[in-house]
């Protein structure tokens, strides 16, 4: 079949979904503050997926439910409730033992594991996004919580003995930062959203979380676990629009840390709006535009193999996708070539069915801004070079390869985000070097290669700009135990299992001269328990 064919009989009918794919509409009327379910009865937004259901009269978005748009009132009660959990550190849940709250976490994660089937179907409908990436999203992220709550216990233990310095007795720790205001981005909703709530939770933090744009009613089968396993207060959620209901929670001052996966210029405005900026922790992961250099001896197999991952994984919708491909002339038209077929070859479809790799794109607006630096790049000399590159039907858009890109375009510097992919060739190493230099961006590159000497020399020169070089293989976040961060507009705060941890918290010390007086003092609050901070317990 053609691939425009394809594309045009792409979304089924309602029958064709099969059985264990079909889903139930969730309107959704509640949310948790204060540690109590509370029920809805204001207005709400409508959920439509990306993928359309032909019928009688064409095609039509598939009705997923509905959830709370909540106001500036419900938002405040949100932030109060962290606020009053949090109690300036004297609360119950910031002055629990290690142990303790990992015990809750615990609780949650085991919870969370019963929800797996309905958060995955729901994944796949709201965001459009294949069972078999759903159902990783969804085991990544309970193997994250796992693994934090195994690195919180071995920070607790290495920081369970105190220490003697220059006549001074010490114990260093680390301590919660407050009230966390936790918000992730449509194209990981659920990993992305736990990956920062989880450790600022585990460290002692209250949290007030608003899931993104897409992918709202996934949380929902979360709530009941959320309420039981942490004291009240401790996590709060809000929905709605962001514009509206984020700003006041910010200009309140009231929010500690705010964990952010989104745009940069988002995050600015959200920065601003806190009247004392410097008492405020950001943790920010955001734009990116990350570049694949394919050098003249790269093995092309592996380097059209690794790129298309890089490029279309999910449509293109991952901040670490690669976004512009600079390859050698003296191989570009085998780079080409071989990159045009394996498009060919990927399996377009919806996001139940086996294999599937393009699948329909949740954001209504992205259609048209793609098309829109498409044509731009075509206004500038370029072609679509694949067949049917570019073409829509409803939220499908089937992959362009955009070539040959140049500075003038919109792809060559804004991030698409999406199913286009802007190749570029070069003569000089110092033409993709000096792009990566000069970009806005700082997250990772892709270098394909194998002569040991340009590589290394390359190496030295793009640690320095991009916080991650990747060699003969394409960008990604993973293993989640290594440092996931950017340089200049890509990042702010490092995350990784570890390193979230330390994030969502700061080191804090107990401190005394070494005097007979406080050895004694020190050693009967030790020996009876006293202080939950000041302790030696080692736990095992
Ligand atoms: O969207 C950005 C994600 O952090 C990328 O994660 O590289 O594992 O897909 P990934």
């Amino acid at each position: 079949m053609k691939i425009a064919e394809k594309v045009r009989n792409i979304f089924p009918a309602e029958r064709d979904i099969p059985k264990e794919a079909r889903i139930a509409p969730l309107e959704q009327r509640d949310y948790l503050v204060d540690g109590k379910i509370r029920v809805w009865r204001g207005q709400v937004r409508e959920v439509l997926s990306p993928v359309s259901l032909r019928g009688k009269k064409g095609l039509k978005r598939a009705h997923l439910g509905s959830y709370p748009l909540m106001t500036e009132k419900e938002a405040l009660e949100a932030l109060d409730s962290a606020v009053k959990a949090y109690d300036e550190g004297k609360g119950l849940w910031p002055t629990l033992g290690v142990e303790a709250r990992a015990a809750h976490m615990e609780e949650f994660v085991y919870r969370m594991k019963e929800k797996r089937a309905e958060v995955v179907n729901l994944l796949m409908w709201e965001i459009g996004k294949s069972l078999e990436d759903s159902q990783k999203e969804f085991d990544r992220t309970v193997e994250y919580i796992v693994d934090t709550i195994g690195a919180l216990k071995d920070l607790d233990r290495a920081s369970s003995r105190l220490c003697m310095t220059q006549g001074v007795i010490a114990q260093v720790k680390r301590a919660p930062l407050g009230v966390a205001l936790c918000m992730g981005p449509y194209n990981y909703p659920l990993n992305e959203t736990l990956t920062t709530l989880i450790p600022a939770i585990l460290m002692g933090n209250t949290v007030v979380f608003k899931p993104p744009k897409y992918g709202v009613l996934l949380h929902r089968p979360l709530l009941e676990a959320f309420r039981d396993s942490f004291p009240k207060g401790v996590v709060n959620t809000l929905y709605g629009e962001g514009k509206k209901i984020i700003g006041p929670l910010m200009k309140t001052g009231k929010v500690d840390v705010l964990a952010f996966i989104g745009s940069s210029k988002v995050a600015d405005i959200l920065k601003k709006q806190h009247p004392r900026p410097h008492r405020l922790r950001c943790v920010l992961g955001l734009d990116a535009k990350n570049a694949g250099i394919i050098l003249p001896d790269a093995d092309i197999d592996l380097a059209v193999s690794e790129s298309l991952t890089g490029a279309l994984s999910y449509n293109g919708q991952r901040c670490t996708a690669l976004k512009i491909l600079f390859v050698h002339r003296s191989v570009q038209n085998e780079f080409i070539e071989k990159l045009v077929t394996a498009i060919e070859e990927m399996k377009l479809g919806m996001p139940w069915e086996p294999e599937v790799k393009i699948t329909p794109l949740p954001e209504d607006d992205k259609i048209p801004y793609l098309a829109a630096v498409t044509a731009d790049a075509l206004k500038h000399g370029a072609k679509v070079i694949n067949e049917s590159g570019g073409l829509v039907n409803g939220n499908f858009v089937y992959p362009a390869v955009v070539y040959p890109v140049n500075k003038k375009m919109r792809l060559w510097r804004e991030e698409q985000f999406g199913p286009v992919i802007p190749v570029t060739p070069f003569d000089d190493i110092k033409e993709p070097l000096n792009y990566v230099v000069d970009s806005n961006f700082g997250q990772q590159v892709s270098v394909f290669g194998r002569d040991m000497d340009k590589i290394a020399a390359m190496i030295d020169t793009l640690v320095n700009q991009v916080c991650r070089v990747n060699i003969n293989s394409q960008c990604q976040r993973g293993p989640d135990i290594f440092p996931f961060t950017g340089r200049k507009d890509s990042a702010e705060g490092t995350l990784s299992v570890s390193d979230a941890l330390r994030v969502f918290s700061i080191r804090t010390l107990l401190a005394a001269k070494d005097s007979d007086a406080n050895k004694k003092l020190i050693r009967e609050i030790l020996r009876n328990r006293k202080s939950k901070f000041l302790s030696t317990d080692f736990i095992l």
